[in-house]
C-alpha cells in the first residue's frame, strides 16, 4: 500500500516544549515557570528591551521587501564586530559572515555545510549541552559523540574529561564549545582551560563550532563573553593547518528577540585560504531552505548596534536581566540554604540564564506534583523564572522533597 509510510511511530514530544505546555494548562495558583530560557521581569512577565523599544520607533515605517540571500550587510558588518570585536576589519581574519534564523538556524546551517564538505568523522558536543546539538547534527548524518563536561561531584567543568575525550578525536571532526554562560550547567571554562583545549583543537587539527547564544549573560560584559571565541579566532589567524572554526551567534537571549529569529554564521578560515567558496556553498544552502533570512529583528539589531546611544542603552539594558538574574541567584541560595541547611553555593556562582541544582528526576517530579514548581528533568532551572514573589515559596517547596 502506497500510504504505509503514513504509519508511522509517535515522535516523543520535545521535553522543554512539552512541560511548558503543561505549565500553561495547570490552573494552580501558584505555579512557577523555571524552564524556559526567556528573560521574564520581577512580576514575571516577558521584558522588552528599551532599547528594542527605542528602535522600533526609529523604524517607524518598516519595509516587507526580501533581503538578499545572505542577509543584511549593514546587519553582519555589527554582528561580526560584536563577536570578533572592532579591530575585525583589520584584516587579519579571514571571515565570512551571513545571515540565519536565529541561533538554530546557524548551527543547522553550519552542520549542513561541514557534513557536506569538510566531512567529519564525529561530532563531538558537550554532556551535557543544549538538546538540539544533538538533533541537529544527527539530522545531517553525521556521527554524535559526547565529551564530559561537568562534574557533579566539583559542580565545575570536568576538563581533564574533555581533555581526554578529544584526545581520541581524529583531524577534521568537530567540536562544539558553547561560547559562554554554558546551557544547561551555567558552568564556564576559565581562560587557561579555554587556552588547553584550543591547544588541542589546534593540535589536533580539530573543527570547532562555537555556539554563542548568551553575549552579555556571562559576565554582563560583551567583549568579556567573547574572550574565548577571539581567542581561538587569534590563534587560527596564525595557523596554517588549522581546519577552522565556525561562530553560530543568537541574538534572541541578549536583545530579547526570541520570535523574530535573528542571528548570522560567521565562518572563519585559516590564512592563505579564500572564504569565497564557501560564502557561495553558504548561500546556495540558505537559498534552497528558506531562500533568505527574515528582516525585521535583524533591522532593530542593526539600529541599536549601529547607534551610539542606542547601544549604550542595549548594554545598560543587558545589565539590568544579568544582574536581576544575579540577584535571584543569591536570594534563592540564602533561602534553600535556611531550608535545608546545605551548601548550595554552586546556585549563585554559575553563571548565565541557567542553575544545574543537582536535583533529581524524583525531586523535579515531586516538586510539579506537589508544589506546581516546573523545572527540566535534569534539575536546571531558568533562573529568569524567579522573582522576589516566588522564589521564598521555590525554596521552601525545594526543602521539602529534598528532605531525607
Ligand atoms: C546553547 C544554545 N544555543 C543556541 C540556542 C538557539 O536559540 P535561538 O534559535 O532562539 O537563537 C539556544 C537557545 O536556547 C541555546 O541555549
Amino acid at each position: 500500500m502506497s500510504q504505509e509510510y503514513l504509519n508511522l511511530p509517535v515522535v516523543p514530544a520535545d521535553t522543554a516544549f512539552g512541560i511548558m505546555a503543561d505549565f500553561e494548562a495547570d490552573p494552580h495558583p501558584n505555579k512557577v515557570p523555571l524552564i524556559a530560557g526567556a528573560y521574564r521581569d520581577e512580576y514575571g512577565k516577558p521584558w522588552i528591551l528599551p532599547s528594542v523599544r527605542m528602535a522600533k520607533e526609529r523604524l517607524d515605517e518598516p519595509t516587507h521587501e526580501y533581503l538578499g540571500i545572505a542577509g543584511s550587510p549593514t546587519f553582519l558588518r555589527l554582528a561580526k564586530e560584536l563577536v570578533f570585536g572592532k579591530s575585525v576589519d583589520n584584516g587579519q581574519h579571514n571571515i565570512e559572515s551571513i545571515q540565519t534564523v536565529s541561533g538554530t538556524g546557524a548551527n543547522h546551517l553550519a552542520a549542513v555545510f561541514l557534513a557536506r564538505h569538510l566531512r567529519p568523522g564525529r561530532v563531538f558536543i558537550p554532556n551535557p549541552t543544549w538538546v538540539n546539538h544533538k538533533s541537529i547534527w544527527e539530522s545531517v548524518g553525521v556521527t554524535v559523540a559526547e565529551y564530559p563536561y561537568f562534574s557533579p561531584v566539583t559542580q565545575q567543568v570536568d576538563i581533564g574529561g574533555i581533555l581526554e575525550a578529544l584526545e581520541h578525536a581524529e583531524p577534521n571532526d568537530v567540536v562544539i564549545l558553547q561560547a559562554c554562560a554554558h546551557n544547561p550547567t551555567g558552568v564556564d571554562l576559565s581562560k587557561s582551560q579555554w587556552m588547553q583545549v584550543a591547544e588541542m583543537v589546534q593540535r589536533k587539527k580539530l573543527f570547532a563550532v562555537f555556539d554563542s547564544a548568551y553575549q552579555g549573560f556571562a559576565t554582563g560584559d560583551v567583549d568579556g563573553d567573547a574572550w574565548a571565541v577571539r581567542y581561538f579566532a587569534e590563534t587560527l589567524s596564525k595557523t596554517d593547518d588549522a581546519a577552522g572554526i565556525c561562530v553560530a551567534q543568537s541574538f534572541s537571549k541578549n536583545f530579547g528577540l526570541y520570535g523574530e529569529r535573528v542571528g548570522a554564521l560567521h565562518f572563519i578560515a585559516p590564512p592563505n585560504f579564500s572564504t569565497q567558496g564557501v560564502r557561495g556553498h553558504l548561500m546556495a544552502i540558505a537559498r534552497a531552505e528558506y531562500s533568505n533570512p527574515p528582516r525585521f529583528g535583524a533591522s532593530i539589531v542593526e539600529t541599536v548596534l549601529g547607534d551610539e546611544t542606542l547601544r549604550a542603552q542595549w548594554e545598560n539594558d543587558l545589565d539590568t536581566m544579568s544582574s536581576r538574574i544575579q540577584k535571584m541567584r543569591g536570594i534563592l541560595r540564602e533561602e534553600l540554604e535556611k531550608q535545608t541547611e546545605k551548601d548550595w553555593s554552586h546556585v549563585e556562582t554559575q553563571i548565565g540564564m541557567f542553575s544545574y541544582t543537582g536535583l533529581t528526576k524524583e525531586h523535579v517530579t515531586q516538586l510539579r506534583e506537589d508544589f506546581h514548581v516546573y523545572l527540566l528533568p535534569s534539575g536546571r532551572i531558568s533562573v529568569c523564572g524567579l522573582n522576589e514573589g516566588n522564589v521564598e515559596y521555590v525554596a521552601r517547596a525545594v526543602g521539602e522533597v529534598t528532605k531525607v
